[in-house]
């Protein structure tokens, strides 16, 4: 059996129709540059996170970017954020002149540690840049304590929630399965129009960001991002910066940058986003398959997810001391897996000025050198993940 890391082919055969329609209605009107349909997506979006405001953008890059220039983040500020994530994050701190400040992952989540980020601010500090990891919300409410702005890095988490105060669920009404006890307080949560009181990622922070890229959850057909933001005058500059910092054509109160969405690529996601709610129920019902043919195995950690948190599994992540074998084992046996990430940032080349050394943090060191993702996209069969599940435990007993 053959059982790709993702499979794209699938999810467009069945949207082919759609999405053509879609497509060459855009390329028929040639309206390509902030056409209606990026209007209809930032509409789609504000109703789908609960969010005041959405503006979409060229990337979850750009998005980062656009978020620290709207916070006035340049040189000589500093960024705490999470050295446990993709490059961008850190990257966009770095591309405005201000210092990433890394603070270390809890073993669990992946996420930010906030025990860890009193010791970490000084006079300098600008705000907090946690990642919403594989899909699960950081401890958004610890962070949110620290009285900084927040960029929420919700690349990953499109649709991931936080219960709103404590005393909902509780770690035993999910104990079996992982997803179950929310679903039950949560109905609503199937419906994206519906308002939904557990509070959406990238809606608690300052400002949001979210990525389009193709692997994510809600993937275009090339680069997309977006950002969210309950506040007004936020929402205005976000809409200025990605226009070159005008709100008047050829008028530039700041500089900003090229940071639009392409009508094609919103045209491609709206079709995309009308079958999120039911992508993601079939992500969290693969990872509920998975973890409980392999929570027994005790060499092996199956994904964590707080009680208070709706994980969108966009990677189904698991950890082993025996990582670099297993994933031997698992291509030999035809199955696709990858390692998100490898390099701790701190330990990136383009960092060594920050002066970090091996030791630093050590949580997100184990995390890069123990982490595997296996297959997890909503078209995978209950075969598929049998045979994965199985394969991971016969390597397992090899060792
Ligand atoms: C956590 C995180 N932040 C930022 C990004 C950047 O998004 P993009 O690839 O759309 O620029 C990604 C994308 O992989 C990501 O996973």
């Amino acid at each position: 059996m053959h059982v790709p890391l993702l499979d794209l082919k699938l999810q467009y055969a069945t949207l082919q129709a759609e999405l053509e329609v879609a497509v060459l209605k855009v390329m028929r009107e040639t309206r390509y540059i902030l056409g209606p349909e990026v209007s209809e997506l930032e509409a789609a979006l504000v109703k789908y996170t609960g969010a005041r405001h959405a503006i979409a953008c060229s990337s979850g890059s750009d998005a980062l970017l656009l978020a620290l220039l709207a916070l006035d983040i340049g040189a000589g500020d500093e960024v705490i954020t999470t050295p446990f994530t993709f490059f961008a994050t850190a990257g966009a701190i770095a591309r405005l002149g201000a210092k990433p400040v890394f603070v270390d992952i809890d073993r669990a989540t992946f996420n930010i540690n906030p025990a860890h980020i009193s010791a970490k601010i000084t006079r300098r500090t600008k705000a907090l840049l946690p990642v919403h990891l594989y899909g699960q919300c950081a401890d958004m409410d610890a962070l949110l304590e620290f009285g900084l702005p927040v960029v929420e890095d919700a690349a990953q988490a499109i649709g991931a929630r936080c219960r709103p105060q404590p005393g909902w669920a509780t770690v035993s009404d999910r104990a079996l399965n992982p997803t179950e006890g929310l679903k039950a307080n949560n109905a609503n949560l199937q419906s994206p129009s519906v308002p939904c009181d557990w509070r959406s990622a990238g809606t608690m922070g300052t400002i949001g960001t979210f990525s389009f890229f193709p692997t994510k959850n809600l993937g275009g057909a090339g680069d997309g991002g977006a950002l969210t933001t309950n506040d007004d005058r936020l929402a205005a500059r976000l809409r200025a910066l990605r226009v070159h910092g005008s709100e008047r054509r050829y008028y530039h109160d700041e500089v900003g940058l090229n940071g639009r969405l392409d009508t094609l690529q919103a045209a491609v996601l709206l079709v995309k986003f009308r079958h999120l709610d039911a992508w993601t129920a079939a992500r969290q019902r693969n990872a509920d398959r998975y973890t409980d043919r392999l929570r027994r195995i005790s060499q092996l950690q199956t994904p964590i997810s707080a009680h208070t948190s709706f994980h969108v599994y966009n990677q189904y992540t698991i950890r082993t001391a025996h990582r670099d074998a297993l994933r031997e084992y698992l291509t030999q046996a035809g199955i696709g897996s990858e390692v998100y990430y490898p390099v701790p940032l701190h330990l990136q080349k383009c960092f060594a000025a920050l002066g970090h050394k091996p030791g630093d943090f050590p949580e997100a060191e184990r995390a890069a050198a123990e982490v595997v993702s296996l297959p997890i996209f909503p078209e995978l069969t209950g075969l598929q993940i049998d045979y994965v599940a199985e394969t991971v435990a016969k390597f397992v007993k090899s060792v």
